[in-house]
């Protein structure tokens, strides 16, 4: 089915322009000239992608966009406006809109931006459904992503949910595991009993051991009374084994034996307990390599990693990034009493090529430090911490494969640009001096930061 887009533009010529390219380029459109009555005869229903202009007499292009908007919150609306009135497009981002094309433009450009919203658009729609069909019996509220590594994730997490499997979740730091194993917690027919965390890794072997299974009045000097461990504080619900490799071995032994029988004893007692607990562990490290180096079992491996959810880092998701910002920056800037931040194309770029070796956390972190320190709400690359510069990202963007193949221009046009803005990093933004380290003349470099619309950006750091 064709995509449908709705053209707003009181200028005759802009819209008898847009409107002989877009049907030559497979689209639908439809051109109305005055704001009120478009707003008048949207229909959610009827158009994927509005293009409006901003400045225009009568009703003007930021009531247009918020009337829209307020009908349909996920209108796909792109801004035109004219050179020199960013403020504007800035507003109407804050707004909700997907994205802006600056007047005049290249109708190459347009075309550009409006594959890259019809995509989203899909992927969007996509998305919704899937998170729609699983959201009929679960709910992954505070597990944000959208990226197919991570339905993968939510799929194991629905189908052990239900069950009472042993699971062991592996990733690296920061990826979200504790989250993971929440989800399927309250997911699960345990729900209303706790959630018992116990991380291995930051307590000594001799107070985990009573930590995990109490001890009796006596059992050892300091023990003045009875007390419940977490095995059973967490009784008919879960115990969340966290960090999972740095167990000692003795206690690895009585683990494992929790496991086999689903029974223990307190520290100093005879009595024996039923451990009615679902056991979720986790770990940053590969148990593999542990099991090699002997110090970790591999019969508790096995008992542990019935069920493997492994969570795929952030670099390996970046579709996943943008939509994170967007989770955390609300929650962020309510904390903090503040306007909601921004980020700039170009800054949004850099997070995206960005390889975050502390994934989600890390980047949790960036938006909390942004929403203490930034004044203005738009965050721009001068912005970010020097680890975004430094480290050479890659240069090479990631090649997305959409249903309509791959969008050759656009890749080329993003690895120019990651090539320049990297020449321009190196030579402090001196013109001639990246013209001279990319090996062209500095009018050809300054062409193409006009073209690649880079110029603004460069301008003021030059
Ligand atoms: N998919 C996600 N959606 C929303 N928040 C997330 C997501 N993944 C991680 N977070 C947040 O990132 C932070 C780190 O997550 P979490 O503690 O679960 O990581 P972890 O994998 O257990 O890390 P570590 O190995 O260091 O213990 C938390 O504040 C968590 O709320
Ligand atoms: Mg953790």
């Amino acid at each position: 089915m064709a995509i449908r887009i709705l053209v707003i533009d009181d200028d005759q010529t802009v819209r008898s322009v847009l409107e002989t390219f877009l049907q030559d380029e497979g689209y639908e459109v439809e051109c109305v000239s005055d704001g009120q009555a478009a707003v008048s005869s949207y229909n959610p229903e009827s158009f994927d992608i509005v293009l409006l202009d901003l400045v225009m007499p009568g009703m003007g292009g930021i009531d247009v966009l918020k009337e829209i908007r307020s009908r349909d919150s996920s209108a796909c609306v792109i801004i035109v406006t004219a050179h020199g009135t960013i403020e504007n497009a800035v507003e109407a981002m804050r707004l909700g809109a997907y994205d802006y094309i600056t007047k005049p433009f290249r109708i190459e450009d347009v075309a550009a931006v409006l594959r890259r919203a019809a995509e989203f658009k899909r992927l969007r729609l996509e998305n919704q459904e899937l998170k729609r069909q699983l959201k009929g019996r679960f709910s992954f509220d505070r597990l944000i992503g959208d990226s197919p590594e991570m339905y993968k994730v939510f799929e194991l997490i629905e189908k052990v949910s239900r069950s009472e499997t042993t699971v062991l979740i592996t990733g690296e730091s920061g990826t979200g595991k504790e989250v993971v194993a929440k989800t399927i917690h309250y997911n699960s027919p345990r729900e209303q009993k706790p959630f018992i965390p116990v991380n291995c890794g930051a307590i000594p072997y001799e107070l985990l051991e009573s930590e995990l299974f109490g001890h009796e009045k006596g059992a050892f000097t300091g023990a003045v009374s009875t007390r419940m461990g977490r095995f059973e504080i967490a009784a008919g619900g879960t115990l969340f084994l966290d960090e999972i490799a740095e167990m000692s071995p003795q206690l690895q032994v009585k683990i494992l034996r929790v496991l086999q029988e689903r029974e223990f004893e307190r520290v100093g007692g005879v009595k024996t307990i039923k451990a009615d607990v679902r056991i979720i562990a986790a770990t940053n490290k590969a148990l593999e390599t542990a099991i090699e180096e002997k110090s970790f079992r591999e019969d508790l491996y096995y008992r542990l990693n019935v069920i493997n959810i492994s969570v795929p880092p952030l670099r390996d998701r970046v579709d996943d990034i943008p939509l994170l910002i967007n989770y955390f920056v609300p929650i962020m800037c309510a904390k903090k009493k503040r306007e909601n931040l921004i980020f700039s194309r170009e800054a949004m770029n850099m997070l995206l090529s960005y390889s975050w070796p502390g994934n989600v956390r890390e980047l949790e972190n960036l938006v909390e430090r942004l929403s203490v320190l930034k004044e203005d709400e738009l965050v721009t690359p001068e912005d970010l911490p020097s680890r975004f510069f430094s480290g050479e990202p890659p240069v090479t963007p990631p090649v997305v494969e959409t249903e309509n193949g791959i969008y050759l221009n656009d890749l080329i046009e993003d690895f120019e640009k990651n090539l320049i803005l990297k020449a321009l990093r190196k030579t402090n933004g001196v013109k001639s001096k990246a013209a001279q380290y990319l090996n062209i003349n500095r009018t050809t470099l300054i062409e193409k930061l006009k073209r690649l619309k880079l110029d603004e950006h460069v301008a003021s750091r030059s």
